[in-house]
């Protein structure tokens, strides 16, 4: 069958090196150096994640990337990319955290990523391409003139997001008919296999956003044992949870707005016993399990797993390059 159309605008935008139509995303203490250029040897964009870095840490991390991206030397055989072209990747910042400070921009003129999750200024960075994530379908349509691509997040994603909104499967059409292709867009939340991601393409997505199935790689930097409770959930809709109370916990300043979808695990059941135990109890053992040097199977009780409801989906831990074979090659069952 033709190639669709669709899969063909993430790759005019970025050029050939975007070779599939998924995109692996920028995901905190998961997006390492290792992940996003495996993704990037396997013919996909992946981005590194801000986060909650320095601006110096970043631009370490930034910098190895670009030498050793620089000193690849691809060959076709092993790589989906044609000789020569150069591996892509971005770098994805938490847009509530660019509002709060100049980090990105300092960054951006240290550096030269070739795309980024950000808005704020981005018109003095002419090369740079916007992705921008967005959780509801009136976001999409009020930021599809300002970004190049607009992902659509579903409640279904793992990581932050908005549990108060829309699922994926219901979202993305919605946005499709709405943006009318004034921006390409991403669907993301709950994709884990090439059916999943045949089916958003159907829908009129250009291509998918898939981060928890890539968090269960070996080149990603969860903690192994992290990675074996992600092999180990079945029912997605069921073991995992929304919750804010990791704000506390970490002491981070997320807009009230977002929660988080990670493993139900003894923390959120506690709080769910007892709310009063957040700033007292649960603080204690959380920091005490954060603080573990050698981390044990029981501080993962506490420290929290992000992962999307995909994850009764994921059967294997493996390699990227095997990861996205197996997405393009059911892609291409389905005609795509
Ligand atoms: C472990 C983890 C960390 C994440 N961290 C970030 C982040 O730092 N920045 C961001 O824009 N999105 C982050 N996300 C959300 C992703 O951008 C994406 O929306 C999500 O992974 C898609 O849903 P899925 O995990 O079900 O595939 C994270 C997701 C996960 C699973």
């Amino acid at each position: 069958m033709q190639k669709q159309p669709s899969q063909h605008r993430l790759q005019q935008l970025l050029g050939p090196s975007a070779k599939h139509p998924i995109v692996v995303p920028p995901m905190a203490n998961a997006s390492n150096a290792a992940l996003v250029l495996a993704a990037a040897r396997a013919g996909c964009l992946a981005f590194l994640a801000a986060g909650y870095a320095s601006v110096a840490q970043l631009c370490t991390e930034i910098n190895d990337l670009i030498s050793l991206s620089k000193s690849e030397s691809l060959s076709p055989s092993d790589s989906g990319c044609a000789v020569g072209i150069p591996l892509l990747w971005g770098v994805g910042f938490l847009t509530w955290r660019l509002d709060q400070s100049d980090e990105g921009d300092t960054l951006l003129s240290e550096v030269t990523p070739i795309t980024c999750f950000k808005l704020k200024s981005y018109q003095s960075f002419d090369r740079v391409k916007i992705f921008l994530q967005v959780q509801t379908v009136s976001e999409a349509i009020k930021y599809a003139d300002l970004a190049d691509v607009i992902v659509i997040q579903g409640r279904e994603a793992g990581g932050h997001g908005v549990g108060d909104t829309g699922s994926t499967f219901t979202m993305l059409p919605e946005v499709v008919a709405a943006v009318q292709k004034k921006a390409i867009i991403l669907a993301a939340g709950g994709i884990v296999t090439g059916g999943q991601a045949a089916a958003a393409i159907l829908l009129g997505a250009d291509g998918v956003v898939m981060g928890t199935r890539f968090v269960a790689s070996n080149e990603s930097a969860f903690h192994p044992i992290a990675k074996r409770r992600i092999l180990a959930a079945k029912e997605g809709g069921n073991s995992t949870i929304r919750t804010r109370i990791y704000n506390t916990l970490r002491a981070q300043d997320w807009p009230q707005r977002y929660d988080f979808r990670i493993l139900a695990n003894s923390a959120t059941n506690a709080f769910v016993e007892n709310p009063q135990s957040l700033q007292t109890s649960l603080l204690a053992q959380f920091n005490a399990a954060s603080n573990s040097t050698e981390k044990q199977d029981s501080d993962f009780d506490m420290i929290a797993i992000a992962c999307g409801e995909g994850v009764g989906l994921i059967n294997d831990i493996s390699s990227v390059e095997k990861i996205v074979a197996k997405v393009v090659s059911d892609l291409e069952t389905f005609g795509m």
